[in-house]
């Protein structure tokens, strides 16, 4: 039986997920939830080496696509299980969504492929939210530009992004109940604000 709620978060790369869950999961723990704050790929330690692989080496988008569903496979039954189980809430940065978005959207892969995959590996779960960060592909460059240094996927091109952010809204409209939608390109404490609201009615 889950007692913990399972929250992922998704945009592309450089919305700014990782400046917000970390706001979230700051105001769980005043809240005197456990937090269980994870990311994918990785979240484990063969997860980190599959994601390593991932963000470096030049592979076929099928090859791509069953790296992630093997990195998933660990995070579920060894992290996100476990913690929701013993009541924890588990946040993580990216999850199934961003398969959708970045290998079909992104990368033209067969969507019913990523379907027989998903409930492969996760049977019946899903997360109880997904918090949808829409951002323009060319202000997330810009931020990224100033940030670090792109990996193989923050390489990829701006209309590469344009499909991926396309992908994302169409998933958040497929599953309209489970996805909050939040304006990225809003200031930061804007949008902590919106998101923290939004995370009152979920305990
Ligand atoms: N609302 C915002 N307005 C302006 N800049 C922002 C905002 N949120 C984050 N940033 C900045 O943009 C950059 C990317 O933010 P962040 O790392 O949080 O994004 P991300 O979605 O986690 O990216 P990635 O998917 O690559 O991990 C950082 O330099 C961050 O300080
Ligand atoms: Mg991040």
């Amino acid at each position: 039986m889950q007692q913990g709620k399972f929250i992922t978060f998704e945009g592309i790369d450089g919305a700014g997920k990782t400046t917000q869950i970390d706001a979230l999961e700051h105001w769980l723990e005043k809240q005197g939830i456990e937090v269980v704050r994870t990311r994918e790929p990785g979240g484990t330690p063969l997860g980190e080496k599959i994601r390593a692989m991932l963000l470096a080496d030049d592979m076929s988008v099928t090859a791509e696509t069953l790296l992630f569903f093997a990195s998933r496979a660990e995070h579920i039954e060894r992290v996100v299980v476990p913690a929701l189980e013993r009541g924890a809430w588990v946040l993580s940065d990216r999850f199934t969504d961003a398969t959708y978005a970045y290998q079909v959207g992104g990368k033209n892969y067969d969507p019913a492929k990523v379907e027989a995959l998903e409930s492969l590996v996760q049977g019946a779960l899903q997360p109880f939210k997904t918090v949808l960060f829409d951002l323009s592909p060319d202000i997330a460059a810009q931020r990224l530009a100033k940030a670090r240094a792109a990996d193989r996927f923050e390489a990829e091109s701006r209309e590469f992004f344009r499909r991926v952010r396309e992908a994302y809204l169409d998933r958040a409209q497929r599953c309209a109940r489970r996805f909050f939608i939040l304006d990225a390109s809003l200031e930061p404490q804007a949008i902590t604000d919106a998101l923290l609201q939004e995370a009152q009615s979920w305990i």
